[in-house]
């Protein structure tokens, strides 16, 4: 945070002196110098100006984002509940913050220990350091209350009141608050594990100013309140699965598929190919990892964590894709 408020006050003395340099040289006595200098210092100090101004719009969007107190809670830790966050912590959390290997590269095992750099993995490290959290009670969500906690999956906002970075892309905000509780009542029940690297999600000074240009907007905060639709085999349930089953985190919010970016690939559109398969294809297709037609998926479709769903949360998957978007 400092360090981004050095360059921030940087950026302005800088804008300050070419603004100085350009106010001398219009006033010299050369016509040369009036044009040359005058132009050079005053294209310098607009560009400064416009850094400075998108810096500090990123720090306040990052530092002070008008976060709502977190919540009075505390979660009962029931079995139940427990069990319920180990399944969805299993489909989706283990995959970023499972334990690292020596190569620095996700394991997407146990323990949730972290230490992941996705910004530097995917290409955006030039951004700053997004490295998952420890998950176990041995890290930083120790010192967490479930409030707290809470307030992290539904606004993406870290103890410190600080939004985070690459959790606020997530679609975890539209989890239900008793999922929210049962992945908090999960996390608690872990044996306390240390992190073999360093985990921390911070924003430098570029990312603040890339930030506040708008081409990274902080996505809109969850409701206070969110509750499930009714469990079944439907379409509204399964949209519901492909929430925290991530579908949507790739395959774009009503999973119509996603164009390529400066943040990824594109992704395609599941639902033309699957309206073709039956559902016990679908469900055979999401376990194996292989299509009806024998072509494989590749890598970047994890189809293992979706091989861990129930047979009624994949048939009510294929609902949703079969069912007119929405
Ligand atoms: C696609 C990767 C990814 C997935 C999946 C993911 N996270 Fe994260 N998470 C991150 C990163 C990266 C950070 C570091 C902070 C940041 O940049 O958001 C983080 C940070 C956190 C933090 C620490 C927040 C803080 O205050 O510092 C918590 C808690 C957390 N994640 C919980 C979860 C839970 C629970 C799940 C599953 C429901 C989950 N995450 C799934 C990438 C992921
Ligand atoms: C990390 C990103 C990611 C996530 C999460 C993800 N997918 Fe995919 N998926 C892909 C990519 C990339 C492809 C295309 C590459 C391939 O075919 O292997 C794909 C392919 C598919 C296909 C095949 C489409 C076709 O035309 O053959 C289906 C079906 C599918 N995904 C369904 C799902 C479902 C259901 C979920 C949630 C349980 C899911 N995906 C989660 C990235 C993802």
């Amino acid at each position: 945070m400092f360090v981004n408020l050095i360059f921030l006050l940087l950026v302005i003395g800088l804008a300050g002196l070419f603004g100085w340099l350009c106010y001398r040289a219009i006033r010299g006595r050369k016509l040369w110098v009036k044009i040359v200098g005058g132009l050079v210092a005053g294209l310098l100090t607009l560009l400064c100006v416009v850094v400075a101004v998108m810096g500090a719009r990123g720090l306040g969007a990052i530092y002070l984002p008008g976060a709502a107190p977190a919540p009075n809670l505390k979660v009962a830790v029931t079995p139940q509940q427990v069990a319920r966050g180990e399944y969805l912590v299993g489909l989706s959390c283990v995959g970023c913050h499972g334990a690292v290997g020596a190569d620095g590269n996700p394991t997407e095992q146990p323990p949730l220990t972290g230490g992941w750099n996705i910004a530097a993995a995917e290409g955006f490290g030039f951004m700053g350091a997004m490295i998952t959290e420890n998950l176990t009670p041995g890290g930083k969500l120790a010192g967490y209350s479930d409030g707290e906690l809470f307030r992290v999956m539904r606004y993406s906002i870290s103890k410190e009141g600080h939004k985070l970075g690459f959790m606020d892309f997530l679609p975890y905000k539209e989890l239900s608050d008793e999922d929210t509780e049962a992945l908090i009542a999960y996390l608690r029940s872990l044996p306390p594990a240390k992190s073999a690297a360093a985990t921390r999600g911070s924003f430098n000074f570029i990312g603040a100013v890339l930030m506040g240009s708008g081409m990274f907007p902080p996505s809109a905060p969850g409701a206070a309140s969110v509750k499930a639709p009714p469990k079944g085999i439907t379409a509204e349930y399964g949209k519901y699965v492909a929430t925290f089953g991530e579908c949507r985190g790739c395959h774009g919010p009503n999973l119509t598929g996603v164009e390529a970016s400066a943040l990824g690939p594109a992704v395609p559109n599941p639902r033309p190919t699957v309206s073709t398969w039956t559902q016990a294809q679908f469900i055979q297709t999401m376990r194996t990892g292989v299509r009806p037609s024998g072509a494989p998926f590749t890598e970047r479709m994890p189809w293992k964590s979706a091989a861990k769903m129930t047979d009624d949360d994949l048939a009510a998957l294929y609902a949703y894709l079969k069912a007119p978007v929405q």
